[in-house]
């Protein structure tokens, strides 16, 4: 019998959206085997939707029809869940189905995402609500890029990318993701970052992106002018011109070329800033214009690359449409 659950199944279905990394910079191996590093993540539209119903019984199964997604308590969504009914003190049976549409490995959050998607899920299902800093220790430890998905829009994140800050929200702006056929081992590319580090200034690099952030977050409130006559142009893409970059780039481009190939494909579609995502294989670009991104998504698909057009997400959006709707009682 539930303790603290004993409504009739109910089903919560929710959007799992996915983020891209506006630069990444990779800073020294810390005694705890992570990396210290800086980003700024921004949600995006592309998402898999989730699933979470919670009857009377025992036991977590995870549901989807994609082979590559574990079924195991190695799942993501399994590990949030034992924290989340351990935190909450409540027993049931716990039914998540992932309907696959990100990329597996691809760099985008996927797993990470639809673990925090299942954990307010989850929530909704049980009429209970962990206190946010609780939900934020919970995501941070199933993983490092969880606790993002819980502020959402574009996110400064520190430390091994688990403390995360909300950045004032950019506009929506066109975006076109590329997801090349491999998969990029997010381990495998650290460590060949460490047999790199022997490169002399990383440490300095990672502080220097925290500064062009900091100074281009001060500037947009000094009141200073910006851009020809004053006029201030889509700050999301000013900010990615100041010059920022994916340190992971410098690994994972020589071992897949063919990632070099897609960034650069994306900048001759007419990209205003192409980079990879994360650890990767995904690319994407910006887009000047919804119709700019629209164009460039079916040029790349004709050249052969599997390419999607979408759109980035404020904060408000992505909260605005993050709830899908609540299947009645059977
Ligand atoms: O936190 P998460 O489970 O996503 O990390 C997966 C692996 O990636 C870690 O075990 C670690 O090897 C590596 N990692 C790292 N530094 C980070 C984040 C992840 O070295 N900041």
């Amino acid at each position: 019998m539930a303790s603290g659950y004993n409504q009739p199944p109910m089903t919560v279905t929710v959007r799992s959206f996915a983020k891209v990394n506006l630069g990444l910079s990779i800073g020294g191996l810390r005694a705890d085997g992570f990396h210290e590093l800086r980003t700024a993540y921004q949600t995006i539209g592309l998402h898999d939707v989730i699933r979470v119903s919670v009857e009377r019984g025992s036991g977590i199964e995870i549901r989807c029809s994609d082979d590559r997604v574990p079924k195991d308590e190695s799942n993501t969504c399994h590990r949030i869940t034992e924290k989340v009914m351990s935190a909450l003190r409540v027993t049931g049976r716990v039914a998540i189905e992932i309907e696959k549409r990100l990329p597996v490995q691809g760099g985008l959050g996927g797993a990470s995402s639809n673990a925090v998607a299942a954990m307010l899920g989850l929530e909704k299902a049980l009429k209970k609500t962990l206190p946010a800093a609780d939900r934020l220790r919970v995501a941070a430890e199933v993983g490092s890029d969880l606790p993002l998905f819980l502020v959402g829009g574009t996110v400064l994140g520190v430390g091994r990318g688990e403390q995360v800050y909300p950045l004032e929200d950019l506009p929506a702006t066109a975006c076109v993701v590329v997801t090349p056929e491999v998969g990029v081992s997010t381990p495998k590319a650290f460590a060949a970052w460490d047999r790199k580090l022997t490169v002399p200034g990383a440490s300095d690099r990672m502080i220097g992106l925290g500064r062009e952030l900091s100074a281009w977050l001060s500037e947009k409130y000094s009141g200073a002018p910006r851009g020809p006559r004053g006029r201030a142009e889509n700050p999301l893409l000013e900010l990615v011109r100041a010059g920022i970059k994916n340190d992971f780039e410098e690994v994972v481009f020589p071992e897949y070329p063919e990632l070099r190939e897609g960034k650069l494909a994306l900048e001759r579609a007419g990209a205003r800033y192409a980079s990879l995502s994360g650890s990767g294989s995904t690319l994407y670009g910006l887009f000047a214009s919804k119709d700019a991104g629209g164009r460039a998504a079916a040029r790349l698909r004709k050249q052969g690359w599997a390419a999607e057009a979408t759109v980035t997400l404020t904060r408000w959006q992505y909260w605005g449409a993050f709830r899908l709707g609540r299947a009645g009682t059977e």
